[in-house]
């Protein structure tokens, strides 16, 4: 990987092995980014242990040339005057890259068969209502996504499907701008004219969600690496038929991965599905508590089991 270009998994990190990002490349830490690193972590709460090195250096490098500064010094100082470039630093080294409908064909897949196959095993979700997380939900595409799907099912279905859609991230920023729900043409490029017309008010350059689907998905604060719960605290006990964890997870180490696997398979329903990044996969013990879905790359579902309880106490 060359300095300053950190591809996106859509752009080839597919064949990064277990999901692990290129961390390895960068062996210890410079004086001067740890001192970034802390800055960030004081001002923002935001605490990047654990996450691969060689991708935050490279982002703390390209904030630094972007800025003009002339190394960790000057940047130094730049930072503890500027709370715009924290943000633009907490934004960079937390990769706001997401689309709606990212990957379509995957999209397609919950559309067609995962959310149909939920409605006729649960259908006391009918009562209670489908349980979804988009954990690393940026700035609200992928948890609209799935909003949106479950509208046009059930459009298709002729009856109400009720859903409660949680959409957490890291990021403070990017949650103001899921709950404001109004986005570029770009990132609706791969949403199909119709549900573009059905979904979307447009507002002069800009289109909106409007307030149906938007109403259905609900944005909170939630770091999955952090001390807190498992599960967003909002959704109170997690139990979630679908859980959405993509493109976050290839930008840990593999042992922060592993943490947040045990908490994400935690949090799933018996018979609840996890869909991970196209470059990340389920590895070390936890791949073997849930069963790879055929036909769809980084989906996975948690065995059934009579009954929503949990298997064993939260991690
Ligand atoms: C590359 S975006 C992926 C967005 C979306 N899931 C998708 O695939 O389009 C990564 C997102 O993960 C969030 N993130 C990074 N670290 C996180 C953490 N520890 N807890 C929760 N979210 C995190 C970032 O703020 C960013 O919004």
């Amino acid at each position: 990987m060359t300095r300053g270009t950190i591809p996106d998994p859509d752009d080839g990190l597919r064949s990064a092995p277990e999901g692990r990002g290129a961390g390895a490349e960068v062996e210890s830490r410079s004086p001067g980014l740890t001192e970034v690193l802390d800055l960030v972590r004081r001002a923002r709460r935001f605490d990047s242990s654990g996450y691969c090195l060689s991708v935050l250096a490279c982002r703390v490098d390209d904030r630094i040339a972007a800025a003009g500064a002339g190394g960790y010094g000057d940047y130094l100082n730049l930072l503890e005057s500027s709370p715009r470039e924290v943000d633009a630093l907490v934004e960079a080294l937390t990769i706001k890259v997401s689309s709606f409908f990212r990957d379509p064909l995957v999209f397609e897949f919950l559309g067609e068969v995962v959310l149909p196959s939920l409605l006729v095993e649960r259908p006391e979700a009918a009562d209670s209502g489908l349980r979804i997380w988009s954990a690393g939900c940026c700035n609200g595409e992928e948890p609209y996504s799935v909003a949106i799907l479950l509208r046009d099912l059930a459009r298709r279905v002729r009856e109400p499907v009720d859903a409660r859609i949680f959409a957490t991230d890291v990021d403070e920023n990017a949650l103001a701008r899921g709950r404001e729900a109004l986005y570029s043409r770009e990132s609706l490029a791969n949403v199909r004219l119709g549900l573009l017309e059905s979904s979307f008010a447009p507002e002069g350059e800009l289109y909106r969600v409007i307030p149906e689907i938007a109403g259905t998905v609900r944005f909170s604060l939630h770091d999955l690496a952090g001390p807190g719960t498992a599960a967003p605290s909002e959704s109170v006990f997690g139990s979630f038929d679908l859980v959405l964890c993509r493109n976050v997870l290839i930008y840990f180490e593999a042992e922060l991965q592993q943490r947040v696997f045990e908490r994400l398979c935690w949090s799933l329903a018996p018979g609840g599905f996890l869909l991970l990044g196209p470059a990340e996969r389920l590895s070390g013990p936890w791949a073997g508590r849930l069963r790879p879905v055929d036909g769809c790359v980084g989906l996975y579902r948690k065995p059934a089991r009579n009954g929503r309880s949990f298997e064993g106490s939260p991690p």
